[in-house]
């Protein structure tokens, strides 16, 4: 049986803008245990948010395969992808793009309504574990920046997926929210068994993860 829950097999991504070609990353080879914390580190530049975004199958790579659990993601249809992404993962980005037009409750809901899970009291739990009870009717707008990250760590967990990808979920955040953050993503490891993957520059998050992935040059160090 194989526990890896997550793997990459000579990924490569070369993006291709007209005559120009840029080849970003190349031969990334990754296997990531069920229940694991892995940090991303690397320079500006360096293919992070690319390797991200092909791991959660939010872009194709040029060379390769992405195996989420058994499914291999990269040769499935946009309908497969789509429920294996709804069922399995939960994305955290940089700049919480969250729905301005929904409230903190709503815009922790709305996976479940895209997913058809019908749960009452799920958005609520996910409310209270962020620390959000007494901003559950505001607007994005009115909150602030950690508050905002933290709905957005509700609405990436609220379909219980296994595994959550973030891509410097601390990186426009001051330091007393970025440890709130960076407590509730270690915790999702640790207490919950989630396998947490976070692109990061951030030494405090690098010093919880017993693995930290060094991309250079597009390559794995
Ligand atoms: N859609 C795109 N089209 C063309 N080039 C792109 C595209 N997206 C990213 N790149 C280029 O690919 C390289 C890697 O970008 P990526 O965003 O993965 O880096 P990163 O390691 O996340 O950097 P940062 O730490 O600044 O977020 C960069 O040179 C970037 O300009
Ligand atoms: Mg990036």
């Amino acid at each position: 049986m194989d526990m890896k829950i997550m793997r990459a097999i000579e990924l490569g991504k070369t993006y291709r803008d007209g005559e120009k070609e840029t080849e970003v990353l190349r031969q990334i080879n990754l296997e990531i245990e069920e229940g694991e914390f892995v940090t991303i580190a690397g320079p500006s530049g360096s293919g992070k948010s690319t390797l991200l975004g092909l791991l959660a199958g939010l872009d194709k790579p040029t060379t390769g395969q992405v195996f989420i659990g058994e499914n291999e993601i990269t040769s499935l249809n946009e309908n497969l992808l789509a429920k294996i992404r709804g069922k399995m993962l939960g994305f955290v980005f940089q700049s919480f793009n969250l729905i301005p037009t929904l409230n903190t409750l709503e815009n922790i809901e709305l996976p479940l309504f895209l997913n058809k899970i019908h749960d009452v009291n799920r958005a609520k739990e996910l409310i209270d574990l962020v620390g959000l009870s007494h901003r559950s009717k505001h607007y994005p707008n009115q909150l602030s920046g950690g508050e905002q990250q933290r709905v957005a760590i509700a609405r990436a967990l609220v379909c219980d997926p296994p595994i959550i990808l973030a891509d410097e979920p601390t990186g426009n955040l001051d330091s007393r929210n970025s440890k709130t953050v960076i407590d509730l993503l270690v915790n999702l490891s640790a207490e919950k068994s989630k396998t947490v993957i976070v692109v990061t520059h951030d030494l405090d998050f690098a010093q919880k993860a017993k693995r930290v992935i060094h991309i250079n040059d597009g390559r794995i160090q």
